[in-house]
Parts: structure tokens; C-alpha cells; sequence
């Protein structure tokens, strides 16, 4: 059967012309002269692609676009055609949902050529294609995607644990998916209609972390006008989640230990120590026994919080699950901004199963949202994928700096690429970004090194 497109033009030479060329090319084609007659044929028509004039009289193409977004209707992709092109146009197009936009006046080819890529997602999937999940329930907030062995096993100590009251410690590399552990821990265990606190102890300083946490009498210090209790008190009959434990301070780490051993506090300034029965649940993404060895961290507390220890394994060591995240985030994301048809091109599907990902779960997540985003029709392709750079960097080094260069289950390529691509960076940043400097330096070529920095992204520049 014949493709279907709508030519939308107030002028009749250049619907003809249009439509000469393309029913040239195999198309059907059925021509509208105004925005009200292209919506009355859609019903009908129902062409899979709709070529729109954005000027035009009375109704123009981006109220057209607006109330065909609205209208339950058949949904054909749209390309905007317009002589006035500006960068506002193209964005507001793109915005209530055009696949793409072409400038008049236009190169016939370069109209075909959209045209048919406008139409390719319809002709069936090409191998490696990636579409949304269609399970409802990964939508709640919360769900956990991964079925992985790894993943298997936290989901068992989860379910052992929840039913308890033992403290629990969750390590692991930044955005893991700690938060949520602690989370699926709270909601499935008896403590579940009591309230989850979560406290980040490193994004806190010091001595006011110590009163949200304890609570004060009044007149305790300058400005404590009433007594306040803190947030164990809160927490009381419920879940304490304790993030980024590891940035405690020795003082408060005294602190917090005597309220585990003692299961009573006493507020700043007070004197009665308070009973409290609060469920500990601790994270950090530091190594806790390095800590420990560098004598930051008690050990007293460690094996204090250590009672049930869950270790979050980082997600290139569960490549398995990427697909089933891609699909859950492609989900959540065409539904927050409406392009529910949204789905990844083979290529790009490579691309992220190829990566490395330091920046874990949440990384992924990033850059699906920012694909999606950043995709005009409903194919994701290469180019929407950014593994940006900055964060890439500051991950891996956070993550180096954690465990040293991992060697596990990984391939060659992707562990000679790091190294690879740690030395080049090393060496441009010593040699403040000259090309040549660097290359002598590494004992490579100017253009082997460009190439170099090329397929790694690396982006330093040159001082
Ligand atoms: N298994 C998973 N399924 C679905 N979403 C996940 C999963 N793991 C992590 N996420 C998502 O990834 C993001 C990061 O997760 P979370 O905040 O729990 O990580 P974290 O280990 O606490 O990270 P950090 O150490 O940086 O605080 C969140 O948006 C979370 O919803
Ligand atoms: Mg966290």
C-alpha cells in the first residue's frame, strides 16, 4: 500500500509541485489549501505524514499543529515548511511535536529525503530497535528494574531484612540505586506506614547536622529559643535513612554510635535521655575499610551499621539489565513529555550497551531524558545520545579514586580505552592543552592524538 502524506500550502504551486514530485517517488498524496481543511481531512485521509505551511492565512501551521496535537485523530508526522525560518519557529514547532522542518524554498531531494525518513519508524522495526516497556507497574515510583543475578541476589537480602529491625548499610558506586534500596527496605517491612527521614550527612555542616539529628532544649545555644526535637525523634516507630554515612565527622560519629548501642539519646542541652526505636538504614559511596585504614571513619561504628551489608553492584557489571532500564526510562520520559512513541535506533541501542557508564543507574537515566528531549521525531538516534563528558569524567574519577582501575568483566577494548583515554587527558592537562607537546609526550602522532581525542571526547582545551 501506498504511503499517505498531506500537503498543507495556501499556494497552489507549491502543493503542485510537491505533489508532483512525490507521487513521482510512490507516494499518495491529497492536498489541503488552509489548516481548517487539512484537521476535516485527517479523519479520513489518515496520511502518515503531513507536510505544513507555517504561514499561512487565518489558521497558520503552528495552530494547526497545536489543535492536531489535541485532537484524538490519526497523529501523522509533521514537517513544518516555511519561508521566514527563525530559530524561535523551529524550536515552538518542535516543541508541540514536529518530526522535522524544512526551509523554503526548498530542494525537492532534501524534501523527499525527510520524508522518508519521517515514514522509515513505521515500516517495522529494524533489528536492535528499542521501544518503551508496556508494563504499567514500572511506573510507580520506586519500581526496581533489573533482574540480573546481582540485582537477584539485593532483592533477596531486601526481603530477609525488611522484616527485621537489624541496621543496614548499603555501599556502592554513586547512583547505584542505594536511595532506592533503602526505600524498597522501609515500604516492605512492618515499620511501612511509619515515616521513611532521610538525612545526607555530607551535604550538611557540622554542628547543625548535630541538632537536626538530636534535637535541643531551649537555650541550648545562641537562638534556640524552644526546644526542638530531632530527626531520630521523627523517625520514632519509623526508618532513619542515613546517606553518605562516610562524610560523618568523628565527633558525630562518636555520637550516632552511643544512640546505636544505647537505643537512647539525649538532645543538645538536655539531660534526660529520650527512648528511641528508630530502624537504621545507612548508604555511602566512600570504601568504609579505607576510611577506616586512613583512621577517618570508627570502626566501632562500621561494624555498628555493618549488621546486614548490601552491596550495590555497579551497572557495568550487570550490562544484562541496561536494556530493561532503557525501556522503563524511555517510558517514564515519553510520558512526562508527551512522545510516548519514542524509541531508541539500533545504532544508539549499541552505543549505550557499549558504554561504560560510572555515573551508574542514574547517569543512564540522564542521558535517556536528555535523548528524548532532544530528539525531534520519534527515533532516537546517535546524536541524541550525549555520554557527556564532564560528568563521565568526574565519575570515573571518583570512581578510580574509590577502587583503582577495575578489571572484572570487562573487555579488553573498554579497559585499554579507559587507560587509553585517562593518559591522553593526564597528558594534555600537563601540557596545558598543547596538541603537539602531548603527542611527543605520549610518543604519538599530532593526528594520531586528534584522532584520539576525537573518538573519546576528550575536550581540553588548548591555553
Ligand atoms: N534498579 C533501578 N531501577 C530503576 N531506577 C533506578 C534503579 N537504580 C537506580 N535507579 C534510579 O537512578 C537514580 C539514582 O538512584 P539512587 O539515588 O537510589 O542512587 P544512589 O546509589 O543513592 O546514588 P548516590 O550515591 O549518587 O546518592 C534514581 O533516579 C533512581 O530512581
Ligand atoms: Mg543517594
Amino acid at each position: 500500500m501506498k504511503r499517505r502524506i498531506l500537503l498543507v500550502d495556501d499556494e497552489v504551486n507549491v502543493r503542485k509541485a510537491l505533489s508532483t514530485s512525490l507521487r513521482k517517488a510512490g507516494y499518495d498524496t491529497k492536498e489541503a489549501a488552509s489548516g481548517a481543511e487539512a484537521l476535516e481531512q485527517i479523519g479520513q485521509y489518515e496520511p502518515d505524514v503531513m507536510l505544513l505551511d507555517l504561514r499561512m492565512p487565518e489558521m497558520d501551521g503552528m495552530e494547526t499543529l497545536r489543535r492536531l496535537k489535541q485532537a484524538k485523530s490519526a497523529q501523522p508526522s509533521v514537517i513544518m515548511m516555511t519561508a521566514y525560518g527563525s530559530a524561535n519557529d523551529v524550536m515552538e514547532a518542535m516543541r508541540l511535536g514536529a518530526y522535522d522542518y524544512v526551509q523554503k524554498p526548498f530542494d525537492l531531494t532534501q524534501v523527499k529525503q525527510v520524508v522518508a525518513k519521517a515514514l522509515k519508524p513505521e515500516t517495522g522495526d529494524e533489528e536492535g530497535t528499542m521501544r518503551p516497556s508496556q508494563e504499567e507497574q514500572t511506573d510507580c515510583p520506586g519500581y526496581l528494574v533489573g533482574l540480573s543475578p546481582a540485582m537477584q541476589e539485593v532483592y533477596k537480602l531486601v526481603g530477609k531484612v525488611s522484616m527485621t529491625r537489624a541496621t543496614v548499610l548499603i555501599q556502592g558506586e554513586s547512583g547505584t540505586g542505594k536511595e532506592l534500596i533503602a526505600r524498597a527496605i522501609h515500604s516492605n517491612s512492618p515499620r511501612a506506614d511509619q515515616p521513611l527521614i532521610p538525612v545526607n550527612c555530607g551535604a550538611i555542616p557540622e554542628k547543625l547536622l548535630e541538632s537536626e539529628l538530636f534535637g535541643y532544649e531551649r537555650g541550648a545555644f545562641t537562638g534556640a529559643v524552644a526546644r526542638k526535637p530531632g530527626l531520630f525523634e521523627a523517625a520514632n516507630g519509623g526508618t532513619l535513612f542515613l546517606d553518605e554515612v562516610g562524610e560523618l565527622t568523628p565527633s558525630l560519629q562518636v555520637k550516632l554510635l552511643r544512640v546505636l548501642q544505647e537505643r537512647t539519646l539525649v538532645r543538645l542541652g538536655g539531660v534526660e535521655p529520650i527512648p528511641i526505636d528508630v530502624r537504621i538504614i545507612a548508604a555511602t559511596n566512600r570504601d568504609l575499610q579505607e576510611r577506616i585504614r586512613l583512621e577517618l571513619f570508627r570502626e566501632d561504628l562500621y561494624y555498628r551499621l555493618n549488621v546486614v551489608p548490601i552491596q550495590m553492584p555497579p551497572l557495568r557489571e550487570r550490562k544484562d539489565d541496561i536494556p530493561l532500564l532503557i525501556r522503563h526510562f524511555l517510558t517514564k520520559f515519553g510520558r512526562e513529555t508527551g512522545k510516548e512513541g519514542c524509541y531508541l535506533s539500533p545504532a544508539a541501542v549499541e552505543l549505550l550497551n557499549a558504554y561504560h557508564w560510572p555515573g551508574n543507574v542514574r547517569q543512564l537515566e540522564n542521558t535517556i531524558e536528555r535523548a528524548v528531549v532532544l530528539a525531534s521525531g520519534p527515533a532516537i538516534l546517535p546524536e541524541h545520545v550525549q555520554l557527556q563528558l564532564e560528568e563521565t569524567r568526574k565519575a570515573s574519577h571518583e570512581a578510580k579514586e574509590r577502587r583503582g582501575l577495575q578489571f572484572e568483566d570487562r573487555t579488553m577494548k573498554d579497559i585499554i580505552s579507559e587507560v587509553e583515554k585517562e593518559a591522553i587527558t593526564r597528558a594534555l592537562q600537563r601540557e596545558k592543552g598543547n596538541r603537539l607537546r602531548t603527542a611527543k609526550r605520549l610518543g604519538i602522532s599530532r593526528s594520531a592524538l586528534l584522532y584520539k581525542m576525537d573518538m573519546y571526547a576528550i575536550d581540553v582545551s588548548e591555553e
